[in-house]
Order: structure tokens, then sequence, then C-alpha cells
């Protein structure tokens, strides 16, 4: 497994001879188990084909701004939310101009503006333009905001002089990227979470289950590995495949997807249960196919153990998240519920009222914590599932450290 695996690299590649040298960047970057989307201006289209990098990279390149396959034409946020790093190489003087400037009259300019990923430039230009003060002050400028230099580097240059400009070899800056992406907040950090629904036989062929997906949990342990985390997930029945990188545990009822929890409890730091565990199960499995010949059929159900509370009620408990469906005063029963389990944070949402939810890929959230919290409002499950990662990652550390908590 790559070091780079699912992480979203959106490379941008502005006009510049060095942009020959992204070929093999994006090859590099694919190699280290990394998505690439590449993003170029339309100048580095005189200098690289779009098709070359679109083999290589394994997607669509972008280059308009204005893409009419893009119904909603939001093509330029959708890309900004994509991205975990956004690195432009070659990044030429007449963009780190523009970027300096907040000018979005681009594609690759606006999903700069737009990203809340970590903004990379490997710049390449002829050593005058880069000594030049205008470029000089602009390399200041966006410095401060947070944008990273990568380079350049010094050496022999393509108009014959030579000094600093060259852009960093593609090894150097696919170091880079390693360095920043593989590091992420929860480097270290092992998360069990659960996901899905759980099955209640009745008998051999039927059972008692719900509607939940598991498409919460799994971006999720999407999003908790992509921030560094060692994720094993325990999953009852869903039609998902397993995120990269994650150690999955397959079960079926609430007392199997107990027992997996149980066995691996003492080896987390964060518990995040997002199964959807029947309350009840039948008191008693038929040992065969139960026929229809009677008129009435009596189910007698006991209840299920909780879990999350059971976890929470540890001596030594992990940090504990829990998610609360709620018909109506959503943020009050899950507040309560989140003190009678007794764990750290509730992510709660409304059901039944267009609100997303079980089977859909949209949700809204409202998370509550002791004395916190926070609205996430209707997004994809994957975006959503990135916000409440990171604010998990805060009152994480927050309990850790204490009196970091300002
Ligand atoms: O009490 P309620 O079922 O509404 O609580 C939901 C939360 O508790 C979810 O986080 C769910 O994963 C967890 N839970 C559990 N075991 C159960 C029931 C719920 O871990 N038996």
């Amino acid at each position: 497994m790559g070091e780079l695996n699912g992480r979203h690299v959106l490379l941008g590649i502005t006009g510049g001879i060095a942009a020959y040298k992204a070929a093999e960047l994006v090859r590099l970057l694919r190699r280290a188990g990394a998505e690439v989307q590449v993003v170029m201006t339309r100048a580095a289209g005189e200098f690289i084909t779009p098709l070359t990098l679109q083999a290589l990279s394994g997607r669509a390149v972008r280059q308009d701004f204005f893409d009419r396959a893009d119904e909603a034409a939001t093509g330029h946020i959708e890309l900004a939310r994509w991205a975990d790093l956004v690195l432009v190489a070659p990044a030429s003087a007449d963009f780190m101009a523009r970027l300096a400037h907040g000018m979005a009259n681009d594609l690759l300019s606006t999903v700069c503006l737009a990203t809340g990923a970590p903004i990379a430039l490997a710049p390449a230009m002829n050593r005058g333009m880069w000594l030049n003060p205008a470029t000089v002050a602009n390399a200041g400028l966006l410095q401060q905001r947070g944008v990273l230099l990568w380079g350049p580097g010094e050496g022999e240059q393509a108009c014959g002089e030579t000094g600093p400009g060259r852009m960093l070899e593609p090894e150097a800056l696919l170091e880079r990227t390693k360095a920043l992406l593989a590091n992420g907040p929860l480097t270290g950090v092992r998360v069990l979470l659960t996901a899905g629904p759980t099955r209640e036989p009745i008998d051999p062929v039927r059972f008692i289950g719900n509607r939940s997906s598991g498409k919460m949990g799994y971006a999720l342990a999407r999003a908790f590995t992509a921030a560094g985390a060692q994720v094993r997930l325990i999953s009852g029945p869903v039609a998902l495949a397993t995120p990269a990188d994650v150690d999955r545990v397959d079960v079926g009822t609430a007392l199997e997807m107990e027992q997996a929890v149980l066995e691996h409890v003492d080896d987390c730091d964060l518990f995040v249960a997002c199964a959807a565990v029947a309350d009840y199960r039948p008191a008693q499995v038929a040992g065969s196919k139960i026929k229809k010949n009677r008129d009435r059929l009596e189910l007698t159900l006991t209840r299920n153990p909780d879990i999350l509370a059971g976890v929470a009620a540890r001596p030594r408990p992990p940090f504990t998240v829990g998610f609360a469906a709620e018909t109506e005063s959503v943020v009050e029963q899950a507040q309560e519920k989140r003190r009678l389990k007794g764990i750290d944070m509730i992510a709660a949402n409304l059901v039944g009222a267009g609100q997303g939810g079980f089977e859909g890929d949209e949700n809204a959230l409202t998370v509550l914590w002791e004395g916190g919290r926070e609205d996430l409002p209707l997004d994809k499950k994957e975006q959503l599932a990135k916000s409440l990662t990171a604010i998990i990652t805060e009152r994480y550390y927050a309990k850790k450290n204490p009196t970091q908590d300002a």
C-alpha cells in the first residue's frame, strides 16, 4: 500500500517549460497511492497535452472554468472540496501574481481561492523573473497567508542562464507531498468504528433489520484514514467496498458486534459508534424455517446490550462518540442521550423531515459535547464526515491535553 493511499492531490499546472515534468510527477504520485486530478491553465496546454496527463492520472483533465458537462456549474467548488492538497507545479510568475492578489480569472486560481486544503507552489521561472521585486513581494505575501513554497532550486535553466528558478524535481515534490499528507492530525491515533445495520435472526432465512446503508460510517472511516488515523471498522452487512487501509471486521448480529468491539476496544484511542444496532433480538431463534401454517405468530424480543454505553462505562474508556437520530427536539434529546450513555460527544440528526439520513447520500448534523455545540448543515456524507472528523479531532485533543483547550 502506498503512503499516499486515498489522498486527493489536485495538481495545478501552469504555463512554463517545466510543465513537461508534471507528467512524471503525476506518475510518482499515483504510484504512491494518491488520486490525482489535474487542472491546467490555458498556457500550460502550450507545453504539455491534456491527453498525456489524462492517461497518467486516469481522470479527465480540467481546463475550462465553464464546463458544459458540469450541470450545477459548481465544479470549482467540488474540486476545491475534493482536494487534500492543491499542488501547483510548475507555478509561473504570472500565476503567483494572480494568486497573491486573490484573482479568480481561471479555474485553477478559483479553486485555490475556494479550497480549505493546503496549497503548495513549486515555482519555475527564469532567474530574473524570480528575483524581480514584484515576484519577491508576491512570494512573501503568499507565504504570509500560509501558502507553501516548495523551491525553486538553483541551477541551469531552459533559457541558458544559471541561478534560482528551477522547479524542484518530481521526486523532491513527491517527498514533500508525503511529508505533508502522510502526517495528518490523527497520525498514531487508533480509531475503532462501528457502521451499518445489524441483523437479528428469527429463523435460518429471516431476520429483523433496519435501513442503515453504512454510508456515513464508511465515509467516516475514509475521513479518519485521510487524517492519518489507524482505523478498524466493525461492520454490519452493507453493500460497500472496504475503504483503503482500513481493517474491516464483518459481523451480523448486535451480540457479534459487541463481541468484536470488546475484543478490540483496549487497542483504541477513539471509539465512534455509527452503527444502527438493533435494540431488540428474537429471544429464540427457530432452528428451521418457520412455516406459514399459523394465523398468528408471536415473537418475543429481548433487549440487546448498548455497545456504546458499555464502552463508555469501562474503567479507562477511549474518547467516545455516538450518533442519535431523532424525530423531534433533536438537541435536547441528543444531549440527554449523551449524558445517559456517558459519552464525550454525540452527532444528532433530525429524521423524517427531508433532512437526509439513513439511506441517502446527504445528511445534516448537530454535534454536541459538554459545554459545546456545532451545526453542520445539509451536505454530502463524504464532506460531512470530513467536517465531523475535524471536530472530533479537536475535542479528542482538548480532552487529552485540557490545558491547551483555550
Ligand atoms: O440509544 P440510541 O440507539 O438512539 O443510540 C444511538 C447510538 O448508540 C449510536 O451511536 C449507536 O451506534 C449506539 N448504539 C450502540 N448499541 C446499541 C444501540 C445503540 O452502540 N445497542
